[in-house]
């Protein structure tokens, strides 16, 4: 991007957010600031936004599965997204992703990384993990390997070579252990795990990879109400370090993680703000949550 385009980019999105005047941010009021030359693909946070989408339109054989989305996230916040199916929540994260390319619409990590410019694998390096529903683990290894894996595949070490870990990767490697809850079960076979456990070991290898920005699809489905308790707690702990996306219908578990929930229906933002304030909007309750 030349630094034109990069300016008049930041003034668009600076405007956007003038005109909601009416809903103050976590951003404090800051303005663009273009003081210093950054590095390429170094995450810029003067804006207060991590993530930021505007307008974005996806079609699918001529159905719109996203609307005019806009949408934008604080450094460190966990926010919630509900919303019937079919309602485009995952369409959301294949476009964060470079999975799914809109038609049209901007797409921003920080305020100068242009998202729809770069492939899927870039993505991923440069600190957008993704967790899909089902748990990708590698059964055969241990605990232990899946996240020493993790870190082998983030950096690009080939297979045959000789990888040894790092003392600060040991560091990180027991650290996430503790995080995740599977410390006791370090040097247990991933296939022996149960399906909660699984999922924070996914998790875990996320993490192991330093990720800005996670999202993370139906987190809870299939999980017992204690595991479902346990990585509630996991994703408190992440907030603020990291910053989480978390798409999930059970409303138990929205109700002990949520800050600002944000309701998709029909490929558009429906309603946002905390969830007493969502769950009260009538239009909210009409299409997803019921009486
Ligand atoms: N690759 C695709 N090709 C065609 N249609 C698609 C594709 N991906 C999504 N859709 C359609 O786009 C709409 C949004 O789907 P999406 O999977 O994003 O919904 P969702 O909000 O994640 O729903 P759920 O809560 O059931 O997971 C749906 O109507 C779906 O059928
Ligand atoms: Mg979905």
């Amino acid at each position: 991007m030349t630094p034109d385009l990069l300016e008049a980019g930041a003034q668009r999105t600076h405007a956007a957010q003038a005109r909601r005047v009416t809903h103050p941010t976590e951003s404090g009021g800051r303005t663009p600031s273009f003081g210093r030359v950054r590095q390429h693909h170094e995450l810029d946070l003067t804006h207060g936004r991590i993530l930021y989408l505007e307008d974005v339109c996806v079609s699918f054989d001529g159905f719109r599965a996203i609307n005019q989305l806009s949408l934008d996230i604080a450094p460190g916040e966990l926010r919630c997204i509900i919303g019937p199916n079919g309602a485009g929540k995952t369409t959301l994260m294949d476009i964060i992703t470079g999975k799914t390319r809109p038609d049209s619409g901007r797409v921003f990590f920080g305020s100068t990384i242009d998202l729809l410019r770069h492939t899927e694998p870039e993505i991923a390096q440069m600190g957008i993990g993704r967790k899909f529903q089902k748990p990708t683990v590698f059964e055969p290894l241990t605990v232990f390997e899946n996240l020493e894996l993790a870190l082998k595949t983030h950096k690009g070490v080939g297979a045959s070579l000789v990888f040894r870990l790092q003392g600060e990767q040991r560091d990180r490697l027991a650290q996430v252990l503790s995080t995740i809850g599977l410390i006791e079960q370090a040097h247990q076979l991933a296939g022996r795990l149960s399906h909660g456990q699984k999922q924070w070991l996914e998790i875990g290898m996320l993490l192991m990879q330093e990720p800005k920005l996670l999202l993370l699809d139906e987190p809870v489905a299939g999980m017992t109400d204690f595991e479902t308790e346990r990585t509630a707690e996991l994703f408190l702990k992440l907030k603020g370090q990291h910053t989480l996306m978390v798409v999930e219908h059970d409303m138990s578990f929205i109700e002990q993680i949520s800050d600002i929930v944000t309701v998709l229906c029909e490929g558009a933002v429906l309603a946002q703000g905390p969830l007493a304030q969502v769950q009260a909007n009538e239009r909210v309750i009409e299409v997803y949550l019921g009486r």
